[in-house]
């Protein structure tokens, strides 16, 4: 885990030692592409977890069965998932999990293997994002440049930077420090913050790339 100094905007998950558990399995070389699969979805049901309660709520008074009044809150604004492709989509499952019948877009960037630089090729969104709480779903963030490009997507759609809450479970310093001077007010939700990039612009120690293993290996 990195020691910079961590953007307001920035959300890590409490570093237990169940979620050390978690990423000693899916970082290891010879894990299984089932047991890959299998932690990395518990990891993304604790994201999805945080970025819900990152939403506003109202208060609630509830009755319960033994005729007491409990003080409790609901839960205000709709929200939608946007998944950033290939890697992105492993993580729409989580969030359906959590949220019943829940609307999902797609917008598929893809990073240059040499240059690392990102291209948008697609993007299909629902008609009212802009009236939406916007989960941007993503693996991992490495130099930022793809997630960066998706928010200006979303960005031009209408849906204001307060509005999106961008999830992965590995991110850089450097890709913190860029997406949080672009955009200091999307709200940033990782399970990590590794030591940084080598030379080919890939996360270290990281985990690899996560589509591959997730999709194909
Ligand atoms: C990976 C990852 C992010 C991006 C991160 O996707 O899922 O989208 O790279 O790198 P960046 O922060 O430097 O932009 P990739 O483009 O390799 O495609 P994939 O989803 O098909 O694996
Ligand atoms: N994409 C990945 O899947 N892993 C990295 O380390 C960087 C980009």
């Amino acid at each position: 885990m990195s020691s910079s100094p961590i953007p307001s905007n920035v959300n890590v998950l409490p570093q237990t030692r169940q979620l050390l558990g978690l990423y000693s399995i899916i970082r290891d070389k010879n894990t299984s592409r089932s047991d890959f699969i299998f932690y990395s979805d518990r990891i993304i049901r604790l994201l999805v977890e945080e970025g819900l309660n990152q939403l506003p709520v109202t208060d609630k008074l509830v009755k319960t069965p033994t005729g007491a009044e409990f003080k409790g809150l609901a839960f205000e604004g709709k929200i939608c998932g946007v998944s950033i492709m290939r890697a992105g989509e492993s993580m729409e499952q989580g969030l359906r999990d959590c949220c019943r019948s829940v609307r999902i877009g797609k917008i598929l960037i893809q990073r240059d293997e040499e240059t690392a630089q990102p291209s948008l090729f697609y993007d299909k969104l629902p008609e009212d994002i802009s009236s939406r709480f916007v989960f941007l779903l993503d693996p991992m963030l490495a130099t930022g440049g793809s997630a960066m490009m998706a928010v200006e997507v979303l960005i031009a759609r209408g849906v204001p930077q307060e509005r999106i809450l961008f999830l992965n479970l590995i991110a850089s310093p450097e890709g913190i420090a860029a997406f949080a001077e672009k955009f200091p007010n999307v709200q940033i939700i990782t399970g990590v913050i590794d030591d940084g990039l080598d030379e080919n612009k890939w996360i270290q120690p990281g985990l690899g790339d996560f589509g591959d293993r997730y999709y194909c290996i």
